[in-house]
């Protein structure tokens, strides 16, 4: 049985990795922090380790006690991540450097694993022009908008830097599905009938469905395909009103549709960050945020991933929505 490290097992997409892990017969080790939560991690096959990445030394500690033990992975994903931040430093310190350390401390330990599974994001990249409507490419020079961007594009130079490190970098587009809480607050909003757009042009959106990314991840992870990048989205486009339509035709709810213009927003924006700025914080809507709310093209090239792989999504946004909100009813959030 080959054993797999996910780090950031607590979270959204590292419970459905870890899940997935279990069901294709590998031996999960979830890392984990120790605040973080198990509520998602109930299964008793899953072994625990706790990380500390804040440095390389303390990593390498927890990798040599792991040696220790006759324990070592065969493959690794990590996932761990932040995609929301109170201080500006914690996207660098937790999206590069502490990949940074994990790395280093796996390369001083000997500990290096088949295939290392870095979860970046498209937003690494960025947007794809608006005014061709071209999708951001593999080829394309990588252009982040903000901090999260920025701070995984970092931690990807570190890592293509390595030439005898079996890296492979994925960069999914926006991940939906049950137990996600930012999309989540979109989905509630139409629940409560009200139907908000941001700025009068059309925005282009692309998904993918946390469990064909999951599918995707462990199909990469044991490909003879190795130092190599990905983005991964379920190759469908969606106008930002087809996103409503469906979740409304899924909730069965009728609306009401408002349009917050693109200035409001951005003052507000201004105004909340340089408060915020007086004492190191992040407000949730920040110029940053406006960024990526005022960006319409979020296409990027998926045709690699059935090259390569012969990887096709099993769901597009109806069938993945459709599942969310079944979960989320279920579950009482909804
Ligand atoms: N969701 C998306 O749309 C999306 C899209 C593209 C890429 N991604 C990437 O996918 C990965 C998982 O995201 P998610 O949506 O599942 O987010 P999430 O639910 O917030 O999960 C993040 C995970 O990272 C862990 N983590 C955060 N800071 C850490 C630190 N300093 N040390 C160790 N672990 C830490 C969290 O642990 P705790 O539970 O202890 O906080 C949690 O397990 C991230 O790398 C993210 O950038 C997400």
């Amino acid at each position: 049985m080959a054993n797999i490290l996910i780090t950031g097992a607590s979270g959204f997409i590292g419970s459905f990795l870890v899940e997935e892990g279990l069901k294709q017969g590998y031996q999960v080790y979830a890392g984990i922090r120790k605040s973080s939560s198990r509520e998602y991690l109930q299964d008793s096959r899953i072994q625990f380790i706790e990380f500390d990445f804040s440095t390389t030394e303390k990593v390498t500690e927890t990798l040599e006690s792991c040696k220790k033990n006759n324990l070592r992975f065969d493959y690794i994903v990590h996932n761990a991540g932040l995609t929301k931040a109170r201080k500006k430093e914690d996207f660098h310190n937790v999206n590069c450097l502490n990949t940074v350390h994990f790395i280093e401390a796996l390369m001083q330990t000997g500990m290096v694993p088949e295939k290392f599974i870095f979860v970046s994001s498209l937003a690494a990249y960025g947007p794809g022009n608006p005014l061709t409507g071209e999708p951001v490419r593999l080829a394309d020079e990588p252009k982040p908008i903000e901090l999260y961007g920025k701070s995984k594009l970092a931690a990807e130079r570190y890592i293509t830097s390595l030439n005898d490190f079996p890296w492979l970098i994925v960069r999914p587009t926006g991940v939906y599905g049950p137990k996600e809480k930012d999309y989540f607050v979109f989905f509630q909003t139409i629940s409560r009938g009200m139907e908000p757009y941001i700025g009068f042009k059309k925005q282009i959106l692309t998904f993918i469905y946390v469990r064909d990314l999951v599918r995707f991840i462990f199909l990469a992870m044991t490909s003879v395909h190795v130092q190599k990048a990905y983005f991964v989205a379920d190759g469908k486009e969606y106008p930002s009103e087809l996103f409503a339509e469906i979740t409304k035709k899924a909730l069965g709810k009728k609306t009401i549709r408002f349009t917050v213009p693109l200035f409001i927003v951005k003052s507000i924006a201004i105004v909340g960050e340089n408060l915020a700025g007086l004492w190191g914080s992040i407000p949730t809507l920040n110029t940053d945020k406006y960024n990526v709310l005022r960006s319409t093209n979020w296409r990027c090239e998926v045709e690699p991933l059935e090259r390569d792989f012969g990887f096709t999504a099993e769901y597009d946004l109806e069938k993945g929505v459709g599942e969310t909100l079944t979960w989320y009813k279920k579950e009482g959030w909804l």
